[in-house]
């Protein structure tokens, strides 16, 4: 809104209302940016508005993440940098909400002790109640679930909300696709995360539920829903006799109209089982895409890292999928530096991955976490150096694999799912006013599974699944070319010789 100004005519008195304005900064995975979507879908039903400057805003959040020591500094730096804002400003209202808040509670007052806020990902339902009571003067708040060993199960389960009915279609990630949750917390208390103690015990949405959020934002124009669950293939929900698995909620989810796609993240390796791949195999609207995190390739690791198997049943894993799927594409992702590698485990890890032949994978440095069982039994013993070339050797290993594995698409037409312009379009060519470019836009989109592709379009075709003609490719990104759709089926064959178009 123009100006911050919202001018409403109520009988013949006109009333001048001054929208706030928000502030809202996310780190972390997918399920913190689907919370921020649903935080700023509930402030603005309070009036606010968005804001990417942090002098403007009225309210300034930060939801935040503890995955790594790094995600946390990199926000204690900008709430550092709020201090003289606030003592400047005292009506600005700071909130820190987030896996952060729920880890370190009030020791972020001590940190930063301006902080009005502090909410831990299961009580976000309380923000804009939070927020208006801090703009009126009240004292700071600090709103958090229960910890795993606070009570009985029941109590720490009721504990961390579930905050999913809100949707802003101004939030996603583009509006043809939403994150859907299908899970919350997470049982499984690898050694190193300290994602079982922020987000609580496992629990997965009611079916139904799921199935009219699908519905609902499919009657909104969106095509691809991803369903998200820190361990998502492990989703079970008993009502009565029956349980349905994810395979069944895929099935499910295959009626809803308007729907073309469902991808789901992240997928742990125990628990992939066959009905999941068949559903993967079979259903039409299920992307061949499976994320699939190894976390290491020696046994010694993945013992002490409690990941539940070995490299060998990982490998087993790893085969069924691609025998079960014969074109999908999976990822992984990697811990370099866990406590006690030696070269040995590495070089284990880099074998893994070579066999593995990943689409790609994420590699991170271990950061050790306070209050993790890793942290207590293992020190943290790999200098950070050696972290550091083991992470560097990893990543240029895996990104030879993903430019070779890119190759045979040269030549072939995928069906792309156009998500807008591309990184370097939207810094080349900011959208005008009513969000609209004339002419030829550098496009991005994903295939059926999960790969990139960078093509010249136009705004007109975002949120299209086009044909596209792939003539270049990187590790991470295939080039392509639209295939028109003026070219006839004959001329087409004739123009195309021996492309051939399949569900990529
Ligand atoms: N639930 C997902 C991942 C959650 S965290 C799963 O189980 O796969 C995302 C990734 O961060 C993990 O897969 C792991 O590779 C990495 N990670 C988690 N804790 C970490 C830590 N303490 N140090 C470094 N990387 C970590
Ligand atoms: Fe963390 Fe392991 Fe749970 Fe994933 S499965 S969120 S890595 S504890
Ligand atoms: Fe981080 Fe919390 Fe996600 S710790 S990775 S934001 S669940």
């Amino acid at each position: 809104m123009g100006g911050g100004l919202y001018r409403g005519y109520l009988g013949f008195r006109r009333r001048v209302i001054m929208t706030k304005k928000l502030y809202i900064e996310t780190v972390g995975c997918q399920m913190n940016v689907l919370d921020s979507e649903l935080v700023v879908a509930s402030l603005r039903r309070e009036g606010y508005e968005l804001t990417d400057n942090k002098t403007d805003a009225d309210t300034i959040l930060f939801n935040t993440c503890s995955v790594r020591q790094h995600a946390e500094d990199k926000i204690y730096s900008a709430l550092g940098r709020l201090k003289h804002a606030k003592r400047d400003h005292p009506g600005k209202v700071i909130g820190v909400l987030g896996c952060m808040a729920q880890k370190d509670q009030r020791l972020v007052f001590q940190r930063a002790p301006y902080v009005d806020l502090v909410v831990g990902p299961g009580q976000l339902h309380q923000v804009p109640r939070l927020v208006e009571e801090a703009r009126a003067g009240a004292e700071q708040r600090l709103e958090v679930s229960l910890g795993r060993k606070e009570g009985a199960r029941d109590a720490i389960e009721r504990s961390h909300e579930s905050f999913d009915p809100l949707r802003d279609p101004a939030m996603r990630p583009t509006p043809y696709q939403a994150y859907v949750r299908i899970m919350i917390g997470c049982d499984k208390f690898c050694t190193y995360c300290i994602v079982p103690s922020v987000r609580g015990p496992e629990q997965s949405r009611p079916p139904r539920e799921i199935l009219a959020e699908a519905r609902q934002l499919a009657s909104e124009g969106c095509k691809e829903i991803i369903l998200l669950g820190q361990t998502v293939n492990s989703y079970h929900y008993r009502a009565g006799e029956r349980t349905t698995r994810l395979s069944d909620l895929l099935g499910e989810l295959q009626v809803v109209e308007g729907l073309e796609r469902i991808r789901f993240i992240t997928n742990y390796p125990k628990d992939m089982t066959d009905d999941l791949l068949a559903a993967v195999r079979d259903l039409p609207k299920s992307t061949r895409y499976l994320h699939v995190p190894a976390q290491s390739g020696s046994d010694r690791i993945l013992e002490r890292m409690k990941r539940g198997y070995t490299v060998s049943e990982y490998r087993e894993m790893l085969g069924r999928v691609r025998d079960w799927i014969p074109e999908v594409a999976v990822t992984s992702d990697f811990i370099v530096g866990f406590c006690g590698e030696t070269d040995e485990d590495f070089s284990q890890t880099c074998q893994l991955a070579r066999q593995s032949r990943f689409k790609n994978s994420y590699i991170f440095k271990y950061s050790q976490r306070p209050g993790t069982k890793g942290a207590e039994r293992f020190p943290d013993d790999v200098p950070e150096a050696v972290k550091k070339e083991r992470n560097n050797h990893l990543l240029a290993l895996q990104n030879a694999i993903s430019e070779e594995d890119n190759q045979p698409f040269l030549g072939r037409v995928v069906e792309v799912l156009v998500e807008g312009p591309s990184k370097t379009a939207r810094k080349r060519q900011p959208a005008t006013e009513s969000g609209h470019v004339d002419g030829p836009l550098q496009l991005t989109g994903r295939t059926l599974c999960d790969r990139i592709v960078v093509f010249t379009g136009n705004r007109r075709q975002v949120g299209q699944i086009l044909p596209v003609t792939i003539y270049d490719a990187n590790a991470l990104t295939l080039f392509g070319t639209v295939v028109t759709q003026h070219v006839g089926p004959e001329l087409f064959t004739l123009s195309t010789g021996n492309l051939s178009t399949g569900n990529l």
